[in-house]
């Protein structure tokens, strides 16, 4: 029998780690490692370098990072860049010294330039700028997958090191943020629309035009998708991508317009009133859809329907409405 590895999911309270602890579970692995972030700040060295000197995981999920919308990146932006650049250095080091293999980091799609219209592929990282208000997270993500692939450079002869990035698509699904002033845009509009319905309004206000148009993927399949790239055999990776381009986007394959996305939920939370576009608000960039072929072409494709999702999602805010986060 294979012996199953220790695996370091750090991060594991968070929405993409804590659905990554549900999946692993799941699939049988009963050696999962975690701690809050009040039991190990990752931004303290001391305390990461003892973690991993005392737990010595096989294989870490590197997960934990300080994340927000427009808002939260505009008012602070040196906790933005220094904390997840103290966030990975220190955890990718430590893993390293301790004899840590594999590990994946989680990137973002913000790490690529703006690029009106066309699907982002992974090369087009570093090729322009940068959407200028979260710049500092960018720059952080991208010095995290660049910490990942100089390790491997370095030490993947001597130490066996194979530390992969993915870069996520937006992200939705059970154990959301529906905080009124930073949710991302499923739930801010389950709120809105579930709220609508419950105070018998006649009317749900959009921001924007509603013709920008974003991707999205179920929590689950994310989950599954990174799982996937983690256990690639190396082989098949190293074939698939370049020693200085080396991270994966998981998308889902297309896109949808904030438009029909509202409408799928009017329908899904039985509102009966109007949605209208409030066109004094800003759009935001009209189109990031990634190119997914990558990860496809390794054995990955997204499974549940936006459809599918968003009812799923839409029932677990009415089970657990109380204990989400939320104002
Ligand atoms: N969600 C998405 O749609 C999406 C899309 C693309 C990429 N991603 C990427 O995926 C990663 C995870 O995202 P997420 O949505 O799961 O974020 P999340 O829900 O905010 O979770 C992040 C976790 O990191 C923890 N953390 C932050 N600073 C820490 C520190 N100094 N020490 C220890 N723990 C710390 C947080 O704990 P506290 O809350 O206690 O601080 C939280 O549990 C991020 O890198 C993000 O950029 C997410």
């Amino acid at each position: 029998m294979i012996e199953k590895p220790r695996i370091y999911v750090a991060g594991h309270q968070g929405m993409i780690g804590s659905a990554l602890v549900r999946k692993l579970k799941i699939l049988g692995y009963a050696k999962i490692l975690t701690r809050t972030h009040d039991e190990l700040d990752l931004i303290n060295q001391a305390q990461v370098k003892s973690f991993f000197e005392v737990e010595k995981p096989d294989q870490v999920y590197l997960c934990a990072a300080k994340v927000g919308g427009v808002h939260a990146n505009n008012t602070f932006p040196a906790e933005f860049i220094y904390d997840n650049l103290m966030i990975e250095s220190n955890v990718i080091h430590n893993a390293w010294k301790v004899g840590v293999k594999k590990l994946i980091f989680l990137g973002s799609s913000c790490i690529y330039p703006k690029l009106p219209n066309q699907l982002i592929k992974e090369n087009a990282m570093l090729s322009g700028q940068v959407e200028a208000t979260n710049e500092p997270y960018a720059i952080a993500k991208i010095a995290g997958i660049k910490l990942c692939e100089s390790y491997n450079r370095q030490y993947r002869k001597s130490h066996g090191t194979d530390y992969r990035s993915v870069i996520p698509a937006s992200l939705y699904g059970p154990g959301d943020n529906y905080h009124s002033k930073n949710s991302h845009v499923i739930p801010a509009l389950i709120r809105k629309i579930h709220d609508a319905k419950i105070n018998q309004l006649s009317e749900v206000v959009v921001w924007g035009s509603g013709l920008p148009r974003r991707e999205f993927v179920y929590i689950d399949d994310m989950s599954e998708a990174i799982i996937h790239i983690m256990n690639l055999d190396l082989v098949q990776y190293r074939e698939h991508t370049e020693d200085m381009v080396s991270h994966i986007n998981i998308g889902f394959g297309s896109d949808v317009t904030i438009e029909d996305l509202a409408k799928q939920l009017v329908k899904i939370v039985g509102y009966e009133g109007r949605i209208v576009f409030d066109l004094t608000k800003p759009d935001g960039v009209f189109r990031k859809l990634m190119d997914s072929t990558l990860i496809e072409s390794l054995g990955w494709k997204a499974s549940i329907s936006l459809e599918d999702g968003l009812a799923l999602t839409y029932s677990d805010y009415l089970k657990n409405k109380k204990s989400l986060r939320s104002d």
